[in-house]
């Protein structure tokens, strides 16, 4: 599989992506979609305000690329608080958080990105700091060892996962707010593509953005990167203004279908469906059947497939719909006993 083009729809960020911070909304009436989140993000802010104190404690999860780290961000501007950032595998040891806990001030935001991936030690210094402000120190060694507690300042803890099954639920328990970001309509896209051209200085026409954003999977950090590569063609192979045509030339160019799915996709969805008749078929033998990763197919292959309607899940493995079967012109032929889907 050409990497290049397997990175192009991979919503896990890569380091061109740097330069998306510039995008980046700041405050909550940049941010487009999610109205839902925003509407209790308001709330939350509000009521916080109104009593003088910090915000609760705030999670986010869902897909990678979708805004995580942009709302934590929003969320200390619209505060107006300093904002510290660090992630789950940067901490390894207690001290580490000891070391960032007591540097904080009142009200600060404390964004820990990954928060998954935090330690069990280190989690447990977490739970009476966001609990009780407060942090353990054991001062010495063996009989003479003492404990001694600090108190810390009112402070809130942002945390960001794409995975919240794998957070323990002590954690999970500590956030008074918690909510899931989901992948963006093609409204918003529309809109996301829109603004980012604009910022960048690309000159668009309403087709172009429309293109571009039915390619970018609902997903914010994937419709900026492909705004990118088209602005790119666009400029090579064009006069840099990026219409249906120039756009439709440069996806096709980077093997990406009318729904957004490149050769990776087709492969997952022609593997169940040619070699193992529909499915069901475990993940690991599609994995296994075009050499990728179980990992990559997991997170970033399945839940567009999934959220398309093209993948179904049953106990015995993965079935492709017959949407999948339309998608990839394959003739769709009832099964006397279809797996019940989970
Ligand atoms: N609601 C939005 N409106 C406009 N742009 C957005 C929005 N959400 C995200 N973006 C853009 O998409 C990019 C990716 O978002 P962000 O880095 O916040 O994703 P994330 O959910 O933290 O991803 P990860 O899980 O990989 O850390 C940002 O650089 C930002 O420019
Ligand atoms: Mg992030």
């Amino acid at each position: 599989m050409n990497q290049e083009k397997r990175q192009i729809i991979n919503p896990e960020p890569k380091t061109e992506d740097r330069f998306d911070h510039t995008l980046r909304p700041r405050f909550l009436s940049e941010v487009i979609g999610q109205s839902q989140v925003k509407e209790n993000l308001v709330i939350l802010i509000k009521a916080a305000n109104q009593r003088g104190e910090a915000l609760d404690h705030v999670l986010f999860y869902g897909p990678p690329g979708l805004g995580k780290t942009t709302l934590a961000h929003v969320l200390a501007n619209e505060m107006h608080v300093n904002i510290k950032v660090t992630a789950g595998p940067a901490i390894e040891r207690s001290g580490d958080l000891a070391a960032i806990l007591t540097n904080l001030h009142e009200s600060d935001v404390l964004f820990i990105d990954e928060i998954h991936r935090l330690g069990k030690t280190v989690e447990e210094v977490l739970y009476p700091a966001m609990e009780e402000y407060s942090l353990d120190i054991i001062i010495g060694k063996g009989p003479s060892a003492r404990s001694i507690r600090l108190k810390l300042p009112r402070f809130t803890v942002i945390g960001a996962t794409t995975r919240l099954a794998l957070l323990s639920s002590p954690l999970r328990a500590r956030f008074g707010a918690v909510y899931r970001l989901d992948y963006y309509d093609l409204h918003a896209m529309k809109q996301i593509v829109e603004r980012a051209a604009g910022l960048l200085g690309i000159t668009v026409e309403k087709e172009g953005v429309e293109e571009v954003s039915r390619r970018a999977r609902g997903t914010p950090r994937v419709a900026l990167r492909l705004l990118r590569r088209v602005r790119d063609y666009a400029e090579v192979r064009a006069d840099g203004i990026l219409t249906r045509g120039v756009t439709l030339e440069a996806m096709e160019l980077l093997s990406i279908d009318e729904l957004g799915l490149d050769e990776i996709d087709r492969m997952v969805l022609s593997t169940i469906i040619n070699k193992y008749d529909g499915g069901p078929v475990g993940l690991s033998t599609i994995a296994a059947s075009i050499s990728e990763e179980p990992d990559t197919i997991m997170d970033v292959v399945e839940p567009y497939l999934l959220q398309l309607g093209f993948l179904g899940r049953t106990a015995q493995g993965r079935v492709a719909t017959k949407l999948a079967y339309e998608h990839m012109r394959v003739f769709y032929r009832e099964k006397p006993s279809q797996p019940s889907l989970i």
